[in-house]
């Protein structure tokens, strides 16, 4: 077991890609902390993996008020003493043409998106310092963040700005050993892209733009999360590795 006497935070972790990330880290021998906002859905995803044997704490929290970060940390750290690994992951997406986006709905993207990733990061982060003995923080972005994608401004600059606050991050916390990388996946089958999964042509048309011809499972983000969060991966930091089929290196 890869994650074993290691205790890891993820945020958004009761459905998708959330949940596939602390199931595979609870698999491989993690304790692992499920944070997230829908307190129903939360609980259900904490009881399935006790019972497939692993060891979950469900906290309910939303990641963009600091308060509700803040005693998230210390439940962690009150049932387990430690903190390993982090995987930011809560994250929304709305579609709107760039004209008609609302200051409303880029406020938010950028509070749940980008700030609460600052703000979970920095409060693990200011633990593993104190517990000096290094870790892996993984923040989940998006190929989004590294192309554009029409009708996904406010998205496309929230996962931008993740991946820069990343490589940031990392450039500062490689002396205390905390290793920070991004996750960048492509098309992955959750609730987010239910819609477009649901209409067979639009799918049809769309998988046209990913080479591997098909779209990913939140299971093939938490093989690559697996590997970012164990020392298989002890020498990266500040890296975007790409999870997406191919769909990035396409120019037509
Ligand atoms: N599905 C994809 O194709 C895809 C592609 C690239 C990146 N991503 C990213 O992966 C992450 C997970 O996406 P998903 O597809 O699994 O979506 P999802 O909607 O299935 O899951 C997101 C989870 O985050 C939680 N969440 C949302 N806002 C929150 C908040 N303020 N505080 C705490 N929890 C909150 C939701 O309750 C939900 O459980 C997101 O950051 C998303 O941007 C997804």
């Amino acid at each position: 077991m890869r994650l074993s006497h290691k205790v890891a935070l993820i945020t958004g972790a009761s459905r998708g890609i959330g949940r596939a990330i602390a199931t595979r880290f609870a698999a491989e021998g993690a304790k692992v902390a499920l944070s997230d906002r829908d307190q129903e859905a939360l609980r259900q995803t904490a009881a399935d993996i006790a019972e497939q044997g692993g060891q979950a704490l469900a906290i309910e929290a939303d990641v963009q008020l600091k308060s509700d970060v803040d005693r998230m940390v210390v439940e962690v750290l009150r049932r387990w003493g430690r903190i390993d690994i982090l995987v930011n992951n809560a994250g929304i997406n709305r579609t709107a043409p760039f004209l008609e986006i609302t200051e409303e709905d880029w406020d938010l993207h950028m509070a749940i998106n980008l700030k609460g990733t600052f703000l979970v990061s920095q409060r693990v982060c200011r633990e593993m310092v104190k517990q000096g003995h290094g870790g892996s923080v993984i923040q989940i972005s998006s190929v989004n963040g590294l192309a554009a994608e029409a009708d996904q401004v406010h998205y496309n600059a929230s996962k931008g700005g993740i991946n820069l606050l990343a490589m940031s991050m990392a450039l500062e916390m490689a002396e205390h050993d905390i290793r920070v990388n991004a996750l960048c996946p492509g098309f992955i089958e959750t609730r987010l892209t239910k819609p477009l999964i649901d209409n067979p042509p639009a799918i049809a048309e769309y998988l046209k733009t990913i080479p591997m011809k098909r779209v990913g499972q939140p299971e093939d983000v938490a093989a690559a999360a697996l590997f970012m969060a164990s020392d298989e991966s002890r020498y990266m930091t500040g890296h975007c590795m790409v999870v997406d089929g191919g769909q990035l290196i396409k120019l037509s």
